[in-house]
């Protein structure tokens, strides 16, 4: 063991007590200095973990393969103990805490022989901020450590905010693949059976406890865990907002700027929204965050956001200059990736990169990869971890820690049919009632069945710690804690209409400019709208669409409101709302009923 580096005795007593039920050969505090993650890399790429990549193409990146059982988040192994079950509502899977307690206990016990168990001092949010928290991962994988060093503001600094007596969240993790003396070690331990994945949270300690995977979401426990899961809770509790929100800046020409927080759910377009390069010239997009968006009421009545994590956690296939070139910038240096391919050249691809298909690879399962082969070089759930400081469009203000007052919220997700490019709420009760009712395809972010509509509440169906229905009484009160006038204005886009044929009516990336641009004069004042059914939509005029071939009949197909449709929709919303019981809150069974009436004048 190194040195503990605090004198916190809550934090030493609770390593020593995992370390004792744990059982790892040695433990190491991590500083979070250069050289430490130097030495596991180091380590690494010695097991076989990381293969180093060619520092002409990619200095200072590192490949990771994953166990192929383990490339995404589980769901259905993602626990909510609270004492009363209805806390935790019908959206979450509950278990009771005490029977979890002994559970992990004994998952835990004995776990990490052979390894060691790494002590990571984490923050999230800037350290200065008035809602940042600080967690304490204890892991057993250095690959989780390097991570957690980019995502988080992670190490010496951490305990030195912490200081002698402060409080922290208590986040273990094991892999779950304890070493027997002398059996050699795989490049990636996990547990290999989905059905003994546990990823839990104790809500009314909180503590997290993560058993059997090393993958994004359920490993690195800062994130989904700690900043969405259990933050929202204490969200509730105080009075602010943690959601599943990338936050961006965006300036006009005329150089006015407006704060743009958007949900859409795992794999939807967060991230290439958020740090997009403007089709529209004049247009500038900054980047504050790309997944999660802590809010509160600011002292002038305006809702403030900032970003918890320090790093992108980001799905590489698709991502190229075209599509996303600020993110290949991003990820040009000191990243990892993670079930990508490798080239010959010892530099990495995925589908559709924008650049020549190599002609052969190593595909994510290290696997020899032709073109021909019948197989996806990457996993469609790669991944790429980049410090957020490398994005050349990352915002001046983005680690404010006051955050960044918010002028409009977007709530979206992948519909093939039925949800136009873009409508404006009439109310923020409307608008919440749209958050409620979104649905979206599902993707390979989680593993399940990918290209299923399912509702996603707000895009935080696998991220709420708490009862949906009180979650969206939640949002509903924010009219009595500040000046309606001054919430942002909501919008519902939908980047991912297809035509009958099966392509993209619209061209998404860059060109989502063009709504953005509407939004910000939507929220002027100055932007002109068609009032319909389901909201407020651009008149055929109202969207800049200079230097944008798009046929006429696409275009009215992107933007057109099916009566028919909608009224299906309002039936499966209404069904979907059922299962909230009392705790449905009557000004969204308000806003179904409106909507019902308005489509059927319409009809
Ligand atoms: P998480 O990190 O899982 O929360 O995902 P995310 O919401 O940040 O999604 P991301 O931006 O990484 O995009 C996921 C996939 O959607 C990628 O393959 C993108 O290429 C694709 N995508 C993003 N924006 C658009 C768009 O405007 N149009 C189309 N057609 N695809 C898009
Ligand atoms: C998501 O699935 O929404 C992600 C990736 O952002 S993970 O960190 O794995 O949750
Ligand atoms: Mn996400």
């Amino acid at each position: 063991m190194n040195t503990p580096l605090t004198k916190n005795k809550k934090l030493l007593a609770w390593v020593e007590e995992m370390a004792r039920l744990c059982r790892p050969d040695r433990i190491h505090w991590c500083d979070g200095s250069e050289q430490e993650n130097t030495d596991l890399c180091d380590m690494m790429v010695k097991a076989g973990t990381f293969t180093r990549l060619n520092s002409d193409k990619r200095p200072g990146c590192f490949l990771a393969r994953s166990h192929p059982s383990d490339v995404a988040r589980v769901e259905d192994r993602t626990f909510i103990c609270s004492r009363n079950k209805d806390d935790a509502g019908p959206t979450n899977h509950w278990a009771d805490p005490d029977e979890m307690r002994r559970k992990m206990q004994s998952l835990f016990d004995g776990c990490m022989a052979g390894r060691t168990l790494y002590v990571i001092p984490f923050a999230m949010g800037p350290l200065d901020s008035p809602i940042c928290k600080i967690g304490i991962e204890l892991t057993d994988s250095a690959y989780v450590v390097v991570n957690m060093r980019i995502m988080t503001r992670m190490g010496q600094a951490a305990l030195d905010k912490l200081g002698d007596n402060g409080a922290f969240i208590p986040c273990l993790h094991s892999v779950g693949a304890p070493l027997k003396p002398g059996q050699a070690d795989v490049s990636w331990p996990c547990e290999p059976d989905p059905a003994k994945k546990y990823i839990v949270h104790f809500l009314e300690e909180p503590s997290i406890w993560s058993y059997g995977s090393g993958y994004g979401g359920n490993a690195l426990l800062g994130k989904k865990c700690l900043a969405l899961r259990i933050a929202s809770v204490v969200a509730r509790k105080e009075g602010w907002l943690a959601e599943h929100m990338l936050i961006l800046c965006v300036t006009s020409p005329e150089g006015r700027k407006h704060y743009v927080a958007a949900a859409f759910p795992s794999a939807c377009g967060k991230t290439n929204l958020a740090m997009m390069q403007p089709s529209l010239p004049g247009w500038s997009v900054r980047c504050i965050g790309d997944d999660i968006a802590w809010m509160r009421v600011g002292d002038d009545g305006r809702l403030y956001a900032m970003n918890p994590e320090s790093g992108f956690f980001g799905v590489a296939p698709g991502t190229s200059n075209n599509s996303n070139p600020n993110a290949m910038s991003t990820v040009a240096r000191n990243t990892i990736f993670t079930n990508v391919a490798l080239k010959p050249d010892g530099d990495v691809w995925w589908e559709d990169m924008g650049v020549p298909t190599p002609a052969q690879a190593i595909d994510w399962q290290g696997q020899a990869w032709t073109p021909d082969c019948g197989r996806k070089a990457a996993h469609p759930n790669a991944r790429f971890t980049a410090p957020a400081v490398q994005c050349p469009v990352i915002d001046p203000e983005w680690q404010n820690p006051a955050g960044v007052p918010i002028s409009a919220f977007l709530f979206g997700g992948r519909r093939a049919s039925v949800a136009p490019l873009v409508a404006e709420a009439f109310s923020w009760e409307h608008g919440v009632f749209m958050g409620a009712s979104a649905g979206s395809e599902t993707t390979a972010a989680a593993l399940h069945q990918a290209g299923v509509l399912r509702r996603d509440p707000f895009a935080m169906l696998p991220f709420c710690g708490y009862h949906m229905g009180d979650y969206l009484a939640h949002w509903l009160s924010f009219v009595r804690r500040t000046d309606r006038s001054k919430l942002p204005k909501i919008f519902y886009v939908n980047w991912f209409r297809k035509s009958g044929d099966g392509r993209w009516l619209w061209p998404g990336f860059g060109e989502n400019s063009r709504v953005l641009k509407w939004v910000c004069e939507r929220v002027e004042g100055t932007g002109s709208a068609v009032e319909l059914p389901i909201g407020l939509l651009p008149s055929t005029m109202a969207l800049d669409m200079t230097g944008l071939d798009i046929r006429p009949e696409n275009m009215e197909e992107l933007l057109r409101v099916d009566a028919g449709e909608w009224s299906k929709e309002a039936d499966d919303a209404a069904a979907y709302f059922g299962q909230y019981g009392a705790k449905l809150p009557d000004a969204l069974m308000g806003e179904l009923e409106a909507l019902k009436r308005r489509l059927s004048q319409a009809k």
